[in-house]
Order: C-alpha cells, then structure tokens, then sequence
C-alpha cells in the first residue's frame, strides 16, 4: 500500500488506548468521503487481574499496560494484514485516566512514532468517546452526547473536533462505576454493568424503591453515589431474619436500581435537550457512548427521549474503552493539521470542555471532569 502523509489523503491509523483497565490497539483506514472502515480493534482486558481486588488497581494496570501494548498493537497488524510500514499515523490515548497506564500508552506510541518515522498525535479519552458517532455514523456537527461510563458522565454539546460545551455532569460517582458498586455489594462479577442488567432483566424494578438523585432540583447535573447507600439498606432489610439474598431479591434490587439510573439518566437527558433547543442549536442527533451505553434498557429509554431527532448507540464494542475510537479521534485532529511531538504529555486530568467550572465528579481513574 502506497505510504500517504496528506492530510486530505487516504490514511491508516495505529490507535493505542490505556488509561484504564483494557490494553487496546487498532487499526483503522479512512478515504475522505467515504465511511472509516476498522481493519483490526484487539482490546486485552484486564478483569481477571484486578478481579481479587473488587476494583482497578492502577499500579497492576500499569504494569500490565507496559507489558502488553506491544503485544497488542503486534496483534492488531496481523488481524489488518498490514505492516508498520503500511501506517501513517499513530494516534494514542494521553489522558485523562490512571496516570501509569497512560504513560505506558504514551511511550509506547512515542517509540513507535521515532522509529517508523510517523507522526504522533496524541489524543483525549473522553474525545475519543464522544466522536465515535462520527467514527460509526459520519454524524454532523453539532450533536448531543451522553458519555456514560466507569470514570465519568457527562453531557457534550459536540460543534467540532476539539469544541465541546458541556450542560452537565456528575458531581460525584460515575454510573459505571454505582453499577460496579451494586455488583459488589450483591456478590455479582465484574464489570457490575453487564451482570447487574442480566439480573435486572429477570427482576420487578417496583418491589425497591430507589431515590432518583437530583430531580428536584434544575438543570443537567447529576449525583449516583445516593443510590449506593440506597441499595445497601435495601439489601439488608431483604437479607434480615434470612441471613442471605435470595435470587429473586437480588433480580429485584438490580432492577430497582437500574430503574433508577434509567429514569435519572432519561430526565436529565430531556432537559439537555431542551437546554439545547433554547440555545437555538439545530442538533444532528442524540449520541450515547462510553460502556454504561451498552445497557439496553438504558438505550430504550433514550431513543424515547431524543423524540423527533435521530438516536445514535455505537455497537457495544465501540462503546466501551477500544483503540479504533481513539484512532478515529486522532485521525480528525491531524486532518485538521494538528499534531504532536515527542515532548507530548501523558495527563491524569483533561477535561473536554477547558471553559466550563470543574466538577467534583471522580470515577474510577480519579477527578478528571
Ligand atoms: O467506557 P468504559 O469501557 O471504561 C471507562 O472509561 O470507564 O466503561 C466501563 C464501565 C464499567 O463501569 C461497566 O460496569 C460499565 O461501563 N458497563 C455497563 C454495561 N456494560 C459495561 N453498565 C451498565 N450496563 C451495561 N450493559
Ligand atoms: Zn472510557
């Protein structure tokens, strides 16, 4: 394949991701014009080594980062067909997340970058996830994005490439990251996500009756961490005078739950919508992304929400933490001339909106909003 350096050119992008717990590399390719098209997305998981620790412990995810990213980008080549000399960029996560997992990310990239002679664009995580409907759909600016995930909430009015305006976030815990909490609290596996909306599936949301956090009072804010206390006294007053949970008890405490973030999750994204309606914006669509939007319930609710205009949920893969997401974001800035150096640095803290007030909000990577 001919080597193209272009900006408007066809390029083949190497994205690199790991600022959490999955070690990721992909390769994808894109023609101006035409839809990107994903030649390899290999993501190595961590689960089984943070496992015995009920959470992300970020000195082994680093480790483990520096160990495998070579494997994983060796992977991702072969899966594409391709050799490194077929690449024309690489495009890497440099923040926010787990400061060691992204410095492994980083100086893998670096060195890839120097000795095959290509450019290095370094790229926001969180910009990653909110231009993969872009990456899926080619949707237009500008757009509405609820990013959903372990480290963070928020919603994005997306107007370009690197300009985003946020209405609203998490003041405290991420919704990942209650789901995690409640599978901890229940004895159910991680990631809590998947098996909490499993067991949701066969439970009667109404039997517990979950507090919907911040409804009461206006705008998109939002806070998950009462529903943590929440389940807890529900749990122990269907465990009382039984010394355990029953099946049943623990379908209808993770559908209560979800109910919960559901319903919390759905208002808040119908005010954002009106917030965006009252700015006079023409949005292209509503966009969901980040691993809470795997959640098919929670996808159910939205599509209602977004009404008249076009919902958008990336496949599941492309939700949840991969390196073609990050690819596709590092690809738009470079088309936009936009690149980095050798002195590009990995960040614990980048927020995507620089305009906006900090949040409180952390998540499991730590503050970063
Ligand atoms: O985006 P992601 O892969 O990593 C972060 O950047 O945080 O999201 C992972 C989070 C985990 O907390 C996981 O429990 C949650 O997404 N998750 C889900 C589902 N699948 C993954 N939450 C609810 N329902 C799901 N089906
Ligand atoms: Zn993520």
């Amino acid at each position: 394949m001919e080597r193209t350096t272009g900006h408007d050119r066809a390029l083949t992008v190497l994205g690199m991701e790991s600022s959490c717990d999955d070690t990721a590399a992909a390769v994808l390719r894109h023609v101006p014009g035409r839809p990107a098209e994903i030649l390899a997305n290999v993501v190595l998981g961590q689960a089984a080594l943070h496992a015995p620790f009920g959470g992300v412990v970020p000195e082994l995810a680093a480790r483990a980062h520096a160990e495998k990213m070579d494997l994983a980008v060796e992977e991702a080549l072969g899966t594409a067909g391709l050799p490194l000399s077929a690449v024309d960029l690489v495009a890497v996560t440099a923040g926010p997340g787990l400061i060691g997992g992204v410095l492994a990310g980083v100086m893998c990239a670096k060195g890839i970058a120097m000795g095959a002679g290509l450019p290095l664009v370094g790229v926001n995580h969180l910009a990653g996830h909110a231009l993969t409907p872009r990456l899926t759909d080619g949707l237009g600016f500008p757009y509405l994005m609820l990013l959903v995930s372990g480290g963070h909430c928020q919603f994005l009015v997306a107007e370009g490439p690197d300009r985003f305006t946020r209405l609203g976030g998490t003041i405290d815990d991420a919704p990942g990251e209650a789901f995690d909490k409640t599978a901890k609290l229940l004895g159910l596996e991680q990631p809590g996500g998947p098996s909490v909306e499993r067991e949701a599936a066969k439970g009667d949301p109404a039997r517990f009756r979950f507090p919907r956090p911040l409804l009461d009072r206006p705008g998109c804010d939002l806070s998950f961490s009462g529903l943590k206390t929440a389940l807890i006294r529900a749990r122990d007053q269907a465990m009382a005078g039984k010394g355990g949970l029953t099946v049943g008890d623990r379908a209808d405490l993770c559908a209560g739950f979800q109910a919960a973030v559901a319903d919390v999750l759905a208002e808040k994204s119908r005010r954002a919508l009106a917030a965006c309606a009252e700015r006079g914006l023409q949005l292209t669509g509503f966009a969901v992304a980040g691993g809470v939007a795997a959640n098919q319930a929670l996808r159910e609710r939205l599509t209602a929400v977004a009404g008249g205009i076009p919902f958008l949920a990336p496949p599941l893969k492309l939700c949840t933490d991969n390196g073609a997401m990050i690819a596709w974001a590092g690809l738009e800035r470079f088309r936009a001339g936009q690149a980095d150096g050798m002195d590009l640095a990995a960040r614990p803290r980048w927020p995507l909106d620089q305009r906006s007030p900090a949040l409180l909000g952390s998540g499991k990577k730590g503050p970063k909003a």
